[in-house]
């Protein structure tokens, strides 16, 4: 399997400015994800997170540079790139498992309608929906319309799940569940994730790779920070972990202060935009600046899903 199942390559977006000329939102980011990564991307509103996302989706399309899923380029949307909108985005007159068929039946339009129906509930099921498969999203609490929507997504088996801040209009219980579901499901099922969140702790939780990008307008990939918590980890004892705190304190002293001053921290240094650094900041002695071996795809993925938590940080 590919470490670069999912390759950003130098993409750039534009738009028009209100006095004339352009404004470029970000430029010249690179980011590669292996098969069944689960990448995180945190950054200040406006920095362009939703519109990486969407040009991901193919919903957009980058000013300049490509996006390649598994060997291809992207050249709008596809079925094989599901997209867990913060907003449900379901068809109020169809029950939940009618919502899921729907997207079934859209990428295999040649299945039975059994076979369709069965798929979809499935994907109800694996969510905890079963018994709620027959009402409308009226009938649904936003937890419960939320699960429609991953349902939905999971139900067409995709090369990849972009997730844009799913969890963040659900309470705080709803939303502990939900992750804790989304986690259980995307390791079990292998399923490649990109989501965008303003959560830290939601992105320690979830992610193997937490991407931190700077403010805009001209933002960048300034780092890859490389999860260090082993995959076991339960929101019971995560915050446990020996580096639960530098990693988070991390992301947190990056979003305060690095984020905005990340061009004077980069000044007269050599600065790869290609290479952003894989930092795992529970090693200190690493600089950000200096970019950390990552495993290879067959290291990476077993370090990610076998290793115990030693062995793992040694790989790195
Ligand atoms: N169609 C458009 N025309 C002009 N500017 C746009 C357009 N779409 C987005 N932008 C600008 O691009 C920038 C990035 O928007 P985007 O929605 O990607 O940010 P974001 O990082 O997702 O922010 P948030 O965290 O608030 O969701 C914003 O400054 C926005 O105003
Ligand atoms: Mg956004």
């Amino acid at each position: 399997m590919s470490d670069r199942y999912i390759s950003i390559e130098g993409i750039s977006r534009s738009y028009p400015a209100p006095g004339g000329g352009s404004t470029t939102v970000f430029e010249d980011l690179w980011l590669s994800m292996a098969r069944g990564e689960f990448v995180a991307v945190i950054g200040h509103s406006g920095c362009g997170k939703t519109t990486v996302l969407n040009i991901l989706a193919g919903l957009d399309a980058p000013s300049s540079g490509v996006v390649i899923v598994d060997v291809k380029a992207i050249e709008g949307p596809s079925l094989d790139r599901a997209v867990i909108f913060q907003s449900h985005a379901l068809m109020p007159w169809k029950s939940a498992l009618g919502n899921v068929a729907y997207a079934v039946a859209s990428k295999w339009p040649r299945r039975s309608r059994g076979e369709i129906e069965g798929k979809a509930r499935q994907a109800i099921e694996l969510v905890g929906l079963g018994p709620a498969a027959d009402r409308k999203p009226a009938q649904l609490s936003g937890g419960m319309k939320q699960r429609v929507g991953i349902a939905r997504a999971l139900s067409i088996d995709p090369k990849i799940l972009l997730m844009d801040e799913p969890f963040s209009a659900l309470d705080a219980l709803t939303r502990g569940t939900l992750q804790d579901e989304v986690r259980k499901i995307c390791i079990e099922t292998g399923q490649t994730v990109f989501m965008i969140t303003h959560d830290v702790d939601e992105a320690i939780y979830l992610a193997d790779k937490i991407v931190l990008m700077t403010n805009g307008p001209g933002a960048r990939i300034a780092e890859i920070v490389v999860n260090p918590l082993p995959q076991g980890r339960t929101r019971n004892d995560v915050h446990r972990h020996p580096a639960y705190y530098p990693l988070r304190n991390h992301i947190i002293d990056f979003l305060v202060s690095r984020s905005k001053a990340f061009d004077s921290e980069i000044a007269g240094k050599s600065w790869d935009p290609r290479h952003p650094p894989h930092v795992n900041p529970a090693q200190p002695e690493r600089s950000p600046l200096h970019p950390v071996r990552m495993p290879q795809a067959s290291e990476s993925e077993a370090s990610s899903r076998d290793f115990p938590e030693a062995q793992r940080r040694t790989a790195l």
